[in-house]
């Protein structure tokens, strides 16, 4: 009698605790799955652009200079008058600080390296497209909360380029 007590105590227990985990799973923000890009410096470079000054609206977030990376399955699609990206499709933007050495421009730190990945299933939510940043570039200090709001409110306005703002230049 008391052993089989414990065993649906045990039981109980253990369902309870997967239960938990599942529920835990599921209310994990969309952008904690997005795997760092690791080798996205030997992708395809896509363009640069230097944001210098308080004058430029996205001077606070994205003051430096920044390049823009894809990947092959991205690049697929780039070159096209209207690209829809395939599902593993992936931009990275690294910013750097732009410091001025004697007239130039030149790479300070890394600032962040932001990333876009395809999943239109995933992320039907957000056009299809799961966002994330890694401060620093490093791949434990994640800095997306709420991809809709800090992210894709802003890229939704290139629905025509399937939400993404860079275009292809030969
Ligand atoms: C206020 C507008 C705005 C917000 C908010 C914004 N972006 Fe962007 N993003 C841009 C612009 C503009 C570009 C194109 C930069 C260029 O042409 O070099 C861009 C480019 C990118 C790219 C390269 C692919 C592309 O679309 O050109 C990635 C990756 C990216 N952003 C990720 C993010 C992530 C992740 C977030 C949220 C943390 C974010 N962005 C928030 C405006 C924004």
């Amino acid at each position: 009698m008391q052993n089989e007590r414990t065993v649906w105590l045990v039981a109980a227990a253990v369902i309870a605790a997967a239960s938990l985990a599942a529920l835990t799973f599921a209310q994990a923000p969309a952008g904690s799955a997005i795997q760092f890009p690791a080798g996205y410096r030997n992708w395809t470079h896509v363009k640069s652009m230097v944001i210098h000054d308080q004058s430029h609206p996205l001077f606070n977030a994205f003051g430096g200079i920044h390049h823009v990376y894809v990947n092959e399955r991205g690049m697929q699609a780039l070159n096209r008058e209207n690209p829809r990206y395939p599902d593993g499709s992936i931009f990275v933007f690294d910013l750097l600080e732009a410091r001025l050495e004697g007239g130039a421009y030149v790479e300070g730190n890394r600032k962040v390296l932001a990333v876009m990945v395809k999943d239109s299933r995933k992320y039907a939510a957000t056009g299809g497209w799961g966002f994330e940043a890694f401060a620093g570039g490093d791949p434990t200090q994640r800095v997306v909360k709420d991809a809709a709001t800090e992210c894709f409110q802003c890229h939704d306005s290139q629905q025509a380029s399937d939400y993404v703002f860079s275009k292809w230049r030969p």
